[in-house]
């Protein structure tokens, strides 16, 4: 068992392969936070928790005459708003007589063997390796409200899962403003935080920062989890490399608006507070009801950012993902939206799906387009049933006749969006979310339905079912193209309306669940706009998510890097485009192309007519390379590498098999300079002993050379080139 409470000092300690989490019950029942870091064997770390009289920090009513006891300055499990802890925090509510103070003490707890599930959100699976889970209730004595802490601890994986559940067991109801779903305290060892940034077209940038005696807040109000910044925080110090120190990773399995923040405070110690996105919300609770709060998935590694991205990617792969999907390699696809954007009729479609199955592709994507009367981007979303006028024999036979070619066939849908110019929005207007008296704010020309709406979904359900019955359709594109505003239910009364945010993710959700409940073997990709929804909650529904509308290769190697401190490969649709790139104008070799599209869930994504013989070629070329490699790249273990040497911008990457004697390395320029020094780097994750045969050189090398002595590359010349190495070595 993972779990141990030690009685007489009233302390739990959670305990992983490498990693320990500890709490103790302080004598008045406040949940302390004592640890959470390298595993420091049976350890009672309460001898870290220090006290000294720090002026204006005041004291809890039973430690009056300890002055040094303050919440202020105590590192809590949960911490709460109003009774003297100033900084951010994880709950707060208004009780019926107005009081806005919680003060939550420790009631009971139980361990038990096996995880617990969460009804409507998505949560980290069971799935294989041993997990236990530790559940500690917390009640205010005064309020009634009490707060359901769970911790699910994954033992060999390095994770702990944390959510929180808010029950009112008073006779009134309570107004909760602010339910986050993990506090974590670090008294030592943390001094700065990485988050992941960026825009449409340029998602998941790492931006690391060092922290000041502040608070910085990263989040989204977007109702999405957004390209803006994902719901995944690191903590680390100066002396965290990609190698080696502590880092320590937060990530909600949310795919709404989101907060995460990061306080350090006078006495130094840093908190991270992270779930819902508290502005707008506002959830009214009644006497004993409860509200759950998102999982979020926690992970301490000693050996730097790449062990902690090793942990994540291992449980998304084992633990998040449908298992169905795992490890199964999702067909190689031709997409239909940048070969021909809204213009296309049945024969060209057809066309193209002649040309994919040529080109060696499995898969033929028919993208946004073909409903309703969709001819650009100002109407049809929302009637989901065939345009006529442009596939004249109708999906069902265009299905057909793509499957008599050999090619599975995939469909683009947006279920969550409305355009006003459709038949849905003309009957029922009520269904988008917008303010009374005002006009909504547009984005793409589309409003957001109203999935917190029972009606909506199943309209929803009824059209997605009815294409899944009626066509057949092996993959379905689900996309998301604008952010939320104007979050106004016409169905709710005015005191909920501060639910609505979190009601629509819940639809969604349900949504998605009823789907994969019915349809099993439907592969979903998620998209919102490229990777505007690209967070763990998702992925639970949808295995794997297109990483970004911007398909350029170059901007594509930052993009993927930056998805991969969170995120293994295969969960990032990632596909080979036009030369010169649709977004940026950039010319790339197809070599390129092929080589980093490859390191995710590989499509393509032009008109094939366009292409050169030789270009198809290399693209059949590119399609047999990656089916061979394929489980090298989406099972193996992910190591960004740097190469500094060669005073040119170069993106390195790398994979290795779980049984260390295959590897693949990547590396990338953005830029090339002449008369360089060689590009170098140090391999990683090799076997010592064993002697590595590269199958672009015919060198043998051994594995200990390569990890301390390097490798060093040809100069880079010419336009964005990619070195790809392939290394084998003998099996034991
Ligand atoms: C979004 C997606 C694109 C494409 C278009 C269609 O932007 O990310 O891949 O499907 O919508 O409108």
């Amino acid at each position: 068992m993972s779990i141990r409470y030690y009685e007489e000092e009233q302390r739990f300690v959670l305990e992983t392969r490498n990693s320990v989490y500890q709490m103790k019950i302080d004598r008045t029942g406040c949940l302390r936070h004592l640890y959470y870091g390298r595993s420091v064997g049976s350890a009672d770390m309460n001898y870290l928790y220090r006290t000294t009289d720090r002026g204006f920090s005041g004291n809890p009513y039973e430690f009056q005459d300890d002055r040094g006891c303050s919440f202020d300055v105590m590192p809590q499990e949960y911490s709460t708003y109003g009774v003297g802890d100033y900084r951010a925090a994880a709950l707060r509510c208004t009780a019926e007589n107005g009081s806005r103070s919680t003060d939550l003490r420790y009631e009971s707890h139980n361990y038990k063997e096996g995880k617990y599930i969460l009804e409507g959100l998505p949560y980290v699976r069971e799935n294989s390796g041993t997990v236990d889970t530790l559940t500690i209730k917390l009640k205010d004595p005064v309020t009634n409200v009490a707060a359901w802490l769970e911790y699910g601890v994954f033992e060999e994986k390095d994770v702990i899962t944390r959510t929180a559940r808010i029950c009112n067991e008073s006779q009134d109801a309570v107004m909760i403003e602010k339910a986050a779903s993990v506090c974590l305290d670090f008294p030592y060892g943390v001094s700065e935080m990485i988050s992941f940034s960026g825009r449409h077209c340029m998602e998941r940038q790492p931006f690391r920062q060092k922290l000041g005696q502040n608070c910085v807040s990263v989040g989204s109000k977007r109702g999405m989890s957004s390209h803006h910044n994902n719901p995944f925080v690191i903590l680390c110090n100066d002396e965290t490399t990609e190698d080696t120190g502590d880092a320590y990773g937060v990530m909600l399995m949310y795919s709404g608006s989101h907060k995460e923040e990061v306080e350090k405070d006078q006495a130094g110690n840093v908190r991270v507070v992270a779930g819902i996105q508290e502005e707008g919300f506002c959830w009214k609770l009644e006497p004993g009801e409860a509200f759950q709060t998102p999982e979020t998935i926690l992970t301490y590694s000693g050996s730097g950012l790449n062990g902690l991205s090793s942990n994540y990617h291992r449980i998304i792969r084992e633990n998040v993902i449908d298992q169905k999907f795992r490890g199964k390699r999702s067909p190689v696809l031709l997409n239909s939206w940048e070969a021909s954007y809204f213009d296309f009729d049945e024969k060209s479609i057809y066309d193209l799906a002649v040309q994919a199955r040529e080109l060696g592709t499995e898969m033929l994507v028919l993208d946004d387009g073909w409903f309703g009367a969709r001819n650009d981007d100002h109407a049809g979303l929302g009637d989901w049933y065939v345009n006529e006028n442009k596939l004249k024999g109708g999906l069902a036979q265009l299905s057909e006749k793509i499957h008599d070619l050999g090619l599975q066939f995939g469909l683009w849908v947006e279920p969550e969006m409305v355009n006003e110019n459709s038949d849905l929005y003309r009957t029922h207007p009520d269904w988008a979310l917008k303010d009374p008296g005002r006009n909504p704010n547009v984005a793409r020309n589309q409003l957001v339905l109203d999935m917190s709406r029972e009606d909506v979904r199943e309209y929803l359900f009824s059209c997605i079912d009815r294409l899944l019955r009626e066509i057949r359709i092996d993959y379905m594109k689900w996309d998301f193209n604008r952010s939320v505003a104007n979050a106004y239910s016409a169905q709710l009364p005015p005191e909920r309306e501060g639910e609505v945010l979190h009601r629509f993710v819940l639809g969604t959700y349900s949504l998605l669940e009823k789907i994969r409940c019915a349809y099993p073997d439907l592969l979903i990709e998620g998209c919102a706009g490229g990777g505007g929804r690209f967070d763990a909650g998702m992925l639970f529904y949808t295995p794997q998510i297109w990483c970004s509308d911007n398909t350029d290769a170059v901007s594509r190697l930052r993009i993927q890097e930056g998805t991969s401190y969170g995120y293994p490969v295969c969960t990032m649709g990632s596909h080979v485009s036009a030369s010169p790139n649709h977004q940026t104008r950039r010319n790339t070799p197809i070599s390129t192309r092929g080589i980093v599209a490859s390191s995710g869930a590989l499509g393509y994504e032009l008109d094939p007519s366009t292409l050169s013989p030789e270009e198809k070629d290399e693209i059949r070329k590119q399609i047999a390379q990656y089916q061979e490699d394929y489980s090298l790249v989406h099972e193996g273990t992910y190591y960004r590498l740097h190469e500094k040497a060669s005073g040119t911008s170069t993106v390195c990457w790398q994979f290795v098999s779980a049984d260390r004697n295959e590897a693949l390395l990547n590396l990338a320029a953005e830029s090339v300079a002449p008369n360089t020094p060689f590009p170098h780097v140090r391999m990683k994750g090799l076997k010592e002993n064993a002697v590595y045969t590269i199958r672009e050189t015919g060198q043998q090398i051994s594995g200990a050379a390569l990890m301390y002595g390097g490798y060093s590359f040809d100069i880079l010349a010419g336009d964005y080139p990619c070195v790809q190495l392939h290394l084998a070595a003998a099996a034991d």
